[in-house]
């Protein structure tokens, strides 16, 4: 049975790595990365620690406005599977690459895998949001992260051909504790931080704020700074030395990004997958924005969404008491449980 997966954001080749581990000896798997990321640091340094394999497709598509970037990787991937005929077509999440991918196989009579299926934040104007449900409609087989996932395709009519496995990237998480790859910092007090949303970092005022927060928070807040908040900073004559408090540094890997967090004091960040992995490593969480798709975070307070007034950042992240559920989001053995179902047929 010969598959296809396509990645091109950050967080697919994360989602990817344990996929292809589970896919070893089982199926013929071929994978074309879109090159929506493109940096060293936010696409070639995950497939060299996680020691991953090469795309067998690069396409180099980088970025543009979203039309033109989606349409793009559409014009090369079609031309892809109509020369490889695959069995089916993997896709993951949430991203323009999960759209172009579903859209091109869907037309071309190719059952479409979706990996991280049932998600909704219900705000339509999250570019996400948009390529999710769109996704989820064409999709032949529906793979999702929780109950409730499921229980959103349900309503929106979508009951056959979905499988509630978990989430992929719990196994990865699951795999560098495990065989003990997270690194170890020197002792130190600081907050981690990643934000790269339209919504918090395209308009000067909002950006402004919420650095000006983080500043003034009474830890040092280390920050990863993602490539479309370091040109706005730019853009908008954001000088990273008027940010004291803040330590920004570039991009990290996926395994020092998870000891960064794991070592802090909690994290404060508008991703969607970091959410879950401070779930899972028993961090305290405030996210950076008014929804999430990632609801069952919130039970319990240990993730909390903050936006318009950020004056108790602070007081959140000092919660304590927080109880967690280790079962958040399945058993760590989603991609497993994905290849098997895949080769039920
Ligand atoms: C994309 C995904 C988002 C995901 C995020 C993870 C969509 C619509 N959004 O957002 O869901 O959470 O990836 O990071 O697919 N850039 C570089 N180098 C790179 C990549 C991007 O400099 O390697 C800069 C470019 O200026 C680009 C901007 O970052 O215009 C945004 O990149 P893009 O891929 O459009 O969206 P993300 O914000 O990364």
């Amino acid at each position: 049975m010969k598959i296809i997966a396509i990645i091109g954001a950050r967080p697919q080749f994360i989602k990817h790595f344990p996929f292809e581990k589970a896919c070893e000896d089982r199926l013929n798997l071929k994978t074309i990365h879109t090159g929506q990321h493109y940096d060293e640091n936010m696409s070639a340094v995950f497939f060299k620690q996680l020691g991953m394999r090469k795309p067998d497709y690069m396409l180099n598509v980088g970025s543009d406005n979203h039309g033109v970037q989606t349409a793009k990787m559409m014009v090369q991937i079609e031309e892809i599977l109509l020369e490889e005929k695959p069995n089916g077509v993997v896709v993951y999440g949430d991203t323009n690459s999960t759209l172009a991918g579903a859209i091109v196989a869907s037309k071309l009579h190719i059952p479409v895998f979706h990996i991280e299926a049932g998600l909704r934040s219900f705000n339509k104007k999250m570019p996400e949001e948009v390529n999710r449900v769109l996704t989820d409609h064409v999709s032949s087989r529906l793979f999702t992260p929780s109950k409730i996932a499921s229980a959103n395709l349900e309503k929106e009519g979508l009951v056959e051909g979905v499988y509630e496995v978990g989430d992929i990237m719990k196994d990865l998480v699951i795999y560098v504790e495990e065989n003990k790859l997270l690194k170890s910092f020197k002792a130190e007090n600081y907050y981690y931080a990643t934000l790269h949303r339209p919504y918090n970092t395209d308009d000067s005022s909002r950006l402004r704020y919420v650095l000006d927060s983080l500043n003034g928070l009474s830890k040092k807040v280390i920050f990863p700074i993602h490539p479309r908040t370091k040109n706005n900073m730019n853009a908008f004559d954001l000088n990273i030395e008027k940010f004291k408090n803040i330590e920004f540094i570039s991009p990290q890997s996926y395994i020092d990004n998870l000891s960064y967090l794991i070592h802090s004091d909690g994290l404060i960040t508008d991703s969607g997958g970091m959410q879950k992995e401070a779930y899972w490593l028993n961090k305290k969480c405030v996210t950076l924005r008014t929804e999430t798709e990632w609801v069952e975070t919130l039970i319990g307070g240990n993730n909390i969404l903050l936006f318009e007034d950020l004056s108790c950042l602070e007081k959140e992240l000092l919660k304590v008491n927080l109880s967690w559920d280790n079962n958040l989001y399945g058993d760590g053995n989603a991609s497993n449980k994905i290849v098997n179902e895949i080769l039920r047929d």
